[in-house]
């Protein structure tokens, strides 16, 4: 199944990048990026009450970004001053990934390889960040672990991921909704967004599409013995103008979840 699911990114990896690397250019979706990941990084909520941990707070820290794609979370991440490597296991996204690091002149790492299986040493890292990549992990209990082992102790796990398959609006609004938003999108930004749905073999064997979410993602991170976990909702929503809310709500709801080694 992973080879599968890795060919199928290999194939969606130039349109999937011209989904998102708009990101890095538009001024205002790179400070809403910026402002999540520090906001996720930068403090642990407990009690109501905002502790800040020295190190996480720390200008450079060594952050592992799993399922990099084409790097815009990772130079993201390194753009704020913090020491990046990004994994994939599909070469033609780390290809993207390479181009865009280079245009963004960010010194970025990338790997390839397998969230599952981490070629990286025990305790290597201070934070591991993974947006929207859990879903599509054939094993993401094995996953968490692995993340947990490179980090080192107290340091953090961020994930954002979303609702991709848990609509409470009805599938015939979702269709309707990604059928009005492609005008939308060629009028705003120039291009034609191409939609290419996973074939039912791989979909039918994701725990995603069958989960209720955050609620089973905060279960794998406590089943791997994370701490002080924390959820936020609706992240994306937040971040986005009524336009581009338009143009791309009908993914689903997007959350981020932290815990501590
Ligand atoms: C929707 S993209 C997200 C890319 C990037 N994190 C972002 O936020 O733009 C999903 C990514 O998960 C990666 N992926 C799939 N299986 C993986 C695995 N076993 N280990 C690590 N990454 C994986 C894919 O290659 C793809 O780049």
């Amino acid at each position: 199944m992973k080879d599968k699911i890795r060919g199928y990114w290999d194939r969606r990896a130039v349109d999937y990048d011209e989904n998102v690397r708009n990101i890095l250019y538009s001024p205002r979706e790179n400070r809403e990026w910026k402002r999540i990941f520090s906001q996720g990084l930068g403090s642990v909520k407990m009690n109501g009450a905002e502790l800040k941990d020295a190190k996480m707070t720390s200008a450079e820290m060594k952050i592992l970004d799993v399922g990099t794609g084409p790097g815009i979370v990772a130079t993201i991440l390194s753009s704020l001053g913090n020491q990046v490597t990004g994994i994939d296991p599909s070469r033609e996204m780390l290809e993207r990934a390479g181009i865009n690091a280079k245009r963004s002149k960010q010194p970025l790492v990338f790997v390839q390889g397998d969230a599952e299986n981490l070629p990286f040493m025990d305790g290597s890292f201070d934070a591991v960040v993974c947006r929207f990549v859990l879903w599509n992990l054939p094993h993401p209990d094995k996953a968490m672990i692995e993340w947990k082992r490179v980090l080192r102790p107290g340091g953090k796990v961020l994930v954002i991921d979303g609702t991709w398959y848990d609509h409470d609006d009805s599938p015939l609004k979702i269709k309707l909704w990604q059928f009005l938003s492609t005008p939308l999108i060629m009028l705003t930004e120039r291009r034609i967004p191409r939609y290419s749905s996973m074939n039912s073999e791989i979909k039918e064997s994701l725990w995603s599409t069958v989960a209720r979410r955050p609620q089973a993602d905060v279960r794998l991170l406590e089943r791997a013995g994370f701490e002080k976990i924390h959820v936020l909702e609706d992240i994306y929503r937040k971040s986005l103008t009524n336009l581009d809310y338009l143009k791309n709500g009908h993914w689903g709801r997007t959350f981020m979840i932290t815990g501590v080694k």
